[in-house]
């Protein structure tokens, strides 16, 4: 296996305008694929990497200097199961990432938007729904973390009333889960912190 290298590990589509092949994201596409949607730092995405070498993981962040950080420390790490794509959550979801790719999609901490008047900005809401259904593969799960409640309130009600989706309990306690770099931050200031998973229902979005 070659070492990764910072531009091996950043995925810089050669079209933005045609859906990726699975091959294209990592060569051994057999295996599990894990989406991090808005990994900020990649705390998250490099240490399930490290703990989990048979799975592959992408993150997916629309900041470029996040992008290059993370690419510069999960080649220096030497994970070759770890890439992340600089680009605009909706659209890598909705678009380019290949259909029914993924058999988690970790939304973790995602922007609050706390205020009323922004709340619609906040990425759990309909159209989004039929998004990452579209990303995952059948029994793919999503899971989603928050430390705001009323987001936490009106995405667990969004997802629990959409037939796309099914609630499962979260994850068994032995089952290593990464504390993500703003989950650390809320954990040290007390903040109480929320999770649910859903399991994708079969049938299509449309
Ligand atoms: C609050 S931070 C959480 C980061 C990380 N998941 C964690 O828990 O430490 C949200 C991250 O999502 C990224 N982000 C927000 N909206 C995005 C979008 N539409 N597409 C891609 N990334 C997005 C932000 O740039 C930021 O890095």
């Amino acid at each position: 296996m070659t070492r990764p290298t910072p531009e091996t590990v950043e995925l810089v589509p050669a079209d933005y305008f045609r859906a990726l092949r699975r091959e294209e994201i990592f060569s051994n596409f057999e295996r599990r694929l894990e989406l991090d949607v808005g990994c900020g730092d990649g705390t998250f995405l490099m240490e399930m990497a490290a703990r989990f070498p048979e799975r592959n993981f992408l993150g997916i962040e629309r900041l470029g200097g996040r992008v290059r950080k993370i690419s510069r420390r999960a080649a220096r790490l030497g994970l070759a199961n770890a890439r992340v794509l600089g680009l605009e959550s909706s659209y890598a979801l909705g678009w380019l990432l290949p259909e029914g790719c993924a058999t988690r999609l970790h939304l973790l901490f995602p922007d609050p938007w706390p205020k009323k008047r922004h709340a619609r900005h906040r990425f759990v809401h309909g159209e989004n729904l039929a998004t990452l259904h579209r990303v995952l593969a059948s029994d793919g799960e999503f899971l989603f973390k928050t430390d705001h409640p009323d987001y936490f309130d009106e995405a667990t009600a969004a997802v629990d009333e959409s037939p796309l989706f099914s609630r499962l309990p979260w994850l068994d306690s032995g089952e290593f889960y990464a504390v993500t770099d703003f989950e650390r931050q809320w954990m040290e200031e007390g903040k109480r912190i929320q999770g649910a998973r859903w399991v994708k229902r079969p049938g299509s979005a449309t």
